[in-house]
């Protein structure tokens, strides 16, 4: 087994400006000697490392038990930094900096020779986002640097939303966790890639296809990953998607129909959790369910916001399964399935036969 280097980890609070400006110190001081720190941005909490530095970068890998050919996202907190991480920056490009930065998207360009290979797992291209949180963005500016950062959450468990969530996971593996409240977008950014022939989402989040449509003027294509289960040995144009991901100890199976039909599919098969919307729990716990809500029924904003802290409570309940609502795939509700079926492992069912609903990706490897 790995050994690892337990330390004390450290929790700053940043809620005046004067707490931000002293912790962002202290964040940057660590940051510059090489180590990785916890910062929230309005996505998810990010582990922090210096992109700049491969050692550093390869402790963000070590710290979370990351896969090594699982790229990380490099943030910046101003554009003049996008020199140092890429190389190029097309009208496309320009198009989305200006409509989307800062904020919840990602967009994949290629790599400056200033970033180590490490941090894109030794592809040509980079992942760049400029994060719309104030704290994020004062900790990137106080180091002068870019910063690679993927979610804070140890490789495989759900993303953490609250500086409780990454102390939950890495206490004693990371000296410091900036406090910045709970994440305001909940699901992590949209990943687009400009290095195809055409734009495509790698990884659905807040900035939604059509959004990115309108910007651009163009058709945007959505990778079969996003949906779809990936056969074994098969190449996916965003690693991350191949990977066990937000996984909750609990087995979930998500059941797609009319509440009527969830409740009798949940009952004859013998379930006593439920995870449902926040309009449902008062029905569901009548017909003797134990419930975790996540978000309102209809609202993907909601249902986005407290997905990843629902998943989390539906382990506190120390029940081996649970059935699970499905959300609508519209606007937001893409992230919010994109998570949720792969914290079911795909697996989704329909209410009324109970046949399989998960589909697997027929992309060939490329
Ligand atoms: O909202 C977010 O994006 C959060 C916060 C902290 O900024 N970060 C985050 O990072 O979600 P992470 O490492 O958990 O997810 C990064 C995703 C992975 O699916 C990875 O495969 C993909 O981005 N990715 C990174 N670089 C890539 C590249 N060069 N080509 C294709 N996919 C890439
Ligand atoms: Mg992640």
């Amino acid at each position: 087994m790995e050994q690892q280097r337990m330390m004390q980890t450290e929790i700053l609070c940043c809620t005046t400006e004067e707490e931000i400006k002293k912790a962002a110190t202290s964040a940057a001081e660590q940051l510059l000697a090489g180590q990785v720190v916890a910062i929230p941005t309005e996505t998810v909490y990010g582990l922090a490392a210096d992109a700049t530095n491969e050692a550093a970068v390869k402790e963000i890998f070590r710290v979370k038990g990351r896969p090594q050919d699982n790229p990380l996202i490099v943030h910046i907190s101003d554009l003049s930094m996008l020199p140092l991480v890429t190389t190029a920056q097309s009208e496309d490009a320009l198009r989305l900096f200006e409509a989307f930065w800062p904020g919840p998207l990602t967009v994949i360009l290629p790599r400056a020779d200033s970033i180590p290979a490490a941090v894109s797992a030794g592809l040509d291209t980079v992942a760049v986002r400029f994060p719309a949180h104030f704290v994020a963005q004062q900790v990137i500016a106080c180091c002068n640097k870019p910063l690679a950062a993927p979610s804070a959450n140890r490789s495989g468990i759900p993303s953490p939303t609250t500086a409780q969530h990454v102390m939950d996971d890495l206490s004693g593996r990371i000296p410091l966790i900036l406090d910045g409240g709970s994440c305001s977008v909940g699901v992590e950014s949209t990943v687009i890639t400009l290095c195809t022939e055409n734009p495509r989402i790698l990884r659905p989040g807040f900035v939604t296809k059509e959004q990115l449509e309108e910007v651009l003027g163009k058709p945007v294509e959505v990778d079969e990953a996003c949906l779809k289960a990936s056969t074994a040995g098969q190449a996916v144009s965003s690693p991350g998607m191949k990977y066990k991901h937000y996984a909750p100890k609990t087995a979930l199976t998500l059941v797609q129909g009319s509440l009527d039909d969830y409740i009798s599919y949940a009952k004859a098969n013998g379930f006593t959790a439920a995870f449902c919307f926040e309009e449902e729990v008062s029905a569901l716990s009548d017909a003797g369910f134990t419930c975790v809500a996540y978000g309102r029924a209809g609202d993907d904003v909601s249902q986005a916001a407290s997905l990843f802290d629902a998943l989390r409570r539906l382990d506190e309940l120390g029940v081996s399964s649970a059935v699970g609502r499905m959300p609508s795939k519209d606007g937001v509700g893409l992230a919010v399935t994109n998570r949720l079926i792969r914290a079911a492992a795909f697996r989704v069912v329909d209410a009324k036969t109970g046949a399989s609903l998960s589909e697997t990706s027929t992309e060939q490897p490329v």
